[in-house]
């Protein structure tokens, strides 16, 4: 089914395109957590993103639910959008060999992740409350509040440590060297510094 094509007029159509969006998405991140648990090399972060790939199964079965009671079958269609995102997160990882530096990446790709999850189900618990499926709504709301709740718990974890320690591997900026150098040049000369 094609945006604004003949499939898809009514906001019934829009909405069962959306759920079979996130559907897609949830599959792509449940294959693509196992590979971001193993290059976290953090013991916190290792943790939360088990727990999340945990969750994300729990997600899914409750889209199956969703499908169900709206006695459709469940099925996926490809999200560009999600696909693009984990792309990305995937070049920058494999192209940072510092490992703090690869946690920081890890989380923002994360992230990013759950901010795509929190729009569409966001969306999808509006859409089924006016389309007069409360408990899809119901359904939909409990995925949407374990998104948000991780995406804040990956905030903490950036904020509180990661990102701190990231920034410990910053290359001193030219800057910076200069001063250090002329540091050392005044130290060796004996002149007293001004
Ligand atoms: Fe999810
Ligand atoms: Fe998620």
């Amino acid at each position: 089914m094609g945006w604004f094509s003949p499939d898809m007029q009514t906001m019934d159509d829009l909405f069962m395109h959306t759920l079979q969006d996130i559907y897609y998405a949830e599959h792509q991140i449940q294959k693509s957590l196992p590979d971001m648990i193993e290059k976290a090399s953090d013991a916190e972060l290792k943790k939360g993103f088990r727990m999340h790939l945990k969750q994300t199964k729990g997600h899914i079965k409750r889209l199956d639910q969703a499908f169900k009671k709206l006695k459709t079958k469940p099925s996926g269609t490809k999200c560009p959008a999600i696909d693009g995102i984990i792309e990305e997160a995937n070049d920058i990882a494999s192209e940072i060999d510092d490992k703090m530096v690869l946690n920081a990446a890890l989380i923002a790709a994360a992230q990013a992740v759950e901010h795509y999850e929190i729009t569409r189900y966001g969306t999808l618990v509006a859409w089924a409350k006016m389309l007069g499926s409360p408990d899809v709504a119901k359904l939909l709301a409990m995925n949407l509040k374990e998104e948000k709740a991780t995406d804040k718990k990956l905030g903490d974890i950036a904020k509180r440590k990661i990102n701190r320690k990231a920034m410990l591997r910053r290359k001193p900026s030219p800057d910076a060297v200069e001063r250090a150098e002329n540091a050392m040049l005044v130290a060796a000369s004996g002149i007293p510094a001004i």
